[in-house]
């Protein structure tokens, strides 16, 4: 009950910060402007439902109390906070991206700063309850799923933003991790659609850091993983809006690299003749392939041993009981 009540909270502030964007003046000077500099035109925008955060004290806190909504609920909603011994705001003077679930129905919300400081945290996010599980969610499936079906695979990126700017770009079998930890749940959700996983997290250190630590996840949920690394200091969203849709199917078509192989080349380029080194290298891919271990997995497992090998040129025998070892 308690779910259902946090959905109809949710669906009421919905809309609640879609009409404070689009039909209130602070709304389309601050927050629709906003989203036009970052090229988000009106049809994504009400595609998505997103909305805007008075600069207000309480403007939605009154609006939900006098349409008699439950105060604790609204606490646990995340929208409202205690402040001062009174009931308030928690997204103020910020964009609101709604986050929902498969069917539609909205879980919480990323509240976006509209400009970034050291002080503010840039996206305040609900905060865990009955039905915002972070570990859980998939920031776009309700508008990506039957494009992932139909594409037979999910292009997974780390934000928001990644998510609409792609949609725009008719890029739509896209869903986002909401930030850097990828979650056996969130694989779950998506291994639901299609067994075809492309990440393309941002092209920062944090980003392929992320996007390794995912991959491994991955391969445990007996996913095809692939991998895109965009640019350095480019996100999907920045990259697509400078170089246009098309190009920038080209360039995820071209740089899609199987995540193994991908792993092994890069690190096999950068370390010459270095005997140990190449020893540390041959147990990281054999601890990888270790993780391809389901029954139907067989025969990718062997086909990944010996095409590794042959990359390496070491015996193809002698990867396979290395791999084993790692089989826990
Ligand atoms: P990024 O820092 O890459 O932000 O974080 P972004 O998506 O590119 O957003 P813009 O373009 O600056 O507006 C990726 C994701 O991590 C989560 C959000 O889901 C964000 O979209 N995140 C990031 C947070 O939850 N809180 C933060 O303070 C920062
Ligand atoms: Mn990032
Ligand atoms: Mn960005
Ligand atoms: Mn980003
Ligand atoms: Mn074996």
């Amino acid at each position: 009950q308690t779910a259902d009540s946090l959905f109809i909270i949710n669906n009421f502030a919905e809309q609640f910060f879609t009409k404070a964007l689009t039909e209130s003046e602070e709304g389309r000077l601050i927050g629709l402007s906003y989203f036009k500099e970052r090229g988000f035109r009106e049809g994504i925008i009400e595609k998505f439902r997103l909305g805007y955060a008075p600069n207000d004290r309480d403007a939605f806190t009154r609006e939900a109390l006098s349409k008699q909504y439950n105060k604790e609920l609204l606490l646990k909603s995340g929208l409202v906070a205690e402040r001062n011994g009174a009931l308030a705001d928690n997204y103020r003077g910020r964009v609101i991206f709604p986050i929902h679930n498969h069917s539609g129905k909205v879980l919480g919300f990323g509240a976006r700063i509209l400009k970034t400081t050291d002080k503010a945290p840039k996206y305040i996010n609900t905060p865990e309850n009955e039905i915002y599980v972070k570990s859980k969610i998939l920031y776009g499936s309700y508008f990506a799923r039957t494009a992932i079906e139909k594409a037979d695979e999910c292009l997974l990126v780390e934000g928001y933003t990644d998510v609409v700017s792609l949609h725009q770009a008719g890029i739509e079998n896209v869903v986002a991790s909401g930030g850097t930890s990828l979650t056996v749940d969130q694989l779950r959700l998506i291994k639901k659609y299609t067994n075809n996983l492309t990440i393309i997290y941002d092209g920062d250190a944090a980003g392929v850091k992320a996007a390794l630590r995912g991959l491994d996840l991955a391969l445990e949920e007996s996913l095809n993983v692939k991998l895109v690394l965009i640019p350095d200091k480019e996100d999907p969203d920045s990259f697509v809006n400078k170089i246009g849709a098309g190009a920038f199917t080209e360039f995820i078509k071209k740089n899609k690299k199987d995540f193994i192989l991908f792993q092994l080349e890069s690190s096999l380029a950068s370390i010459g003749d270095d005997p140990v080194k190449k020893s540390e290298l041959v147990n990281k891919i054999a601890e990888s392939i270790s993780r391809i271990n389901k029954a139907e997995d067989f025969t990718k497992q062997q086909d990944y041993i010996k095409e590794s090998a042959a990359i390496l040129a070491i015996d193809e025998a002698g990867l396979h009981a290395l791999v084993n070892k790692y089989i826990r």
